[in-house]
């Protein structure tokens, strides 16, 4: 069974692009139609209800499209508001909360993991839930790094103000968990700042520390889902229904819109590995 109806992923903005690069990698035959709330971008500030409004209203925008699956690429999001959505569509979803978690339950092994991520999604607490309910004796510790967002946006990732920045977070999770072995970079952004974390990390907790990567552990997930599912596209009959099936390799079908495009072009090509303009969406 196949399906050749396109994935829709969206994000706070630029940072989803890196869940979309891991789904591009692992799906090659799926297009993608990704939304970036890059006018109302960011989420992680924001009250819990106002993030499940703004994640109704896209989840609408990629249904308009007639996406088979959602992919909530955003942390924030996926904590406030996947389980509203969930309850409210017909279509399967998948958030990156989840899969980080279980990757990190599947690694950790000094029975400790650290949770980086914005003030909502550590406010929430959806990750100790989710790695508790896998592991129950696992004892999570979180930390805030507001300023990481910004950093990976400027291509700080070898700046020593990020490495400094980077200190000071993983100092202050420190003084709570003392040594862990691994750490869920729960949010978009993190992956690009990943060595100056794992340096950093290396001298506060005097190790090696893992980093977990939920980007490409919500990719793994969403390529078994679909599979169980019988929802994943085959190569030679992809039509491109839905919108941008005028041929190409379906990556290059994929469509992206945002909701400001001041400066998404740039931005896309750090996040996502290759330019993309993004087209205007209304919602
Ligand atoms: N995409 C957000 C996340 O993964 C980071 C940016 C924001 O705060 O909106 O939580």
């Amino acid at each position: 069974m196949t399906d050749q109806r396109a994935i829709g992923v969206f994000d706070s903005g630029v940072g989803g692009l890196t869940v979309a690069r891991a789904l591009e990698a692992a799906l090659p035959h799926e297009r993608l139609i990704y939304l970036g709330d890059t006018a109302r971008v960011p989420y992680g500030t924001k009250s819990a209800d106002t993030v499940i409004r703004y994640s109704r209203q896209i989840a609408r925008f990629l249904l308009a499209y007639d996406v088979k699956y959602i992919v909530v690429a955003c942390n924030t999001a996926s904590a406030h508001a996947l389980d509203a959505l969930r309850a409210e569509l017909d279509v399967p979803l998948m958030g990156v909360i989840a899969p980080g978690a279980r990757a990190a339950a599947e690694r950790a092994e000094l029975g400790a993991v650290g949770v980086i991520g914005t003030i909502g999604t550590v406010a929430s607490r959806a990750y100790q839930r989710a790695l508790q309910a896998l592991r129950p004796e696992l004892v999570v510790f979180s930390q805030a790094c507001p300023l990481f967002v910004p950093l990976a946006e400027e291509g700080w990732g070898n700046h020593p103000v990020t490495a400094q920045v980077a200190r000071h977070y993983l100092s202050a999770l420190q003084r709570d968990s003392g040594v862990l072995d691994t750490l869920v970079l729960g949010c978009t952004h993190y992956p690009l700042l990943a060595e100056a974390i794992a340096d950093a990390a290396r001298e506060v907790f005097g190790r090696e520390v893992d980093l977990v990567d939920s980007a490409s552990a919500a990719a793994d997930d969403v390529v078994r889902d679909l599979a169980e599912r019988g929802l994943g596209a085959d190569a030679a009959t992809a039509d491109g229904g839905g919108g941008g099936g005028d041929g190409g390799a379906p990556a290059q079908r994929s469509r992206f819109f945002v909701t400001d495009d001041s400066r998404f072009g740039e931005l896309a090509t750090r996040f996502l590995g290759r330019r993309v303009d993004g087209e205007p969406a209304e919602l």
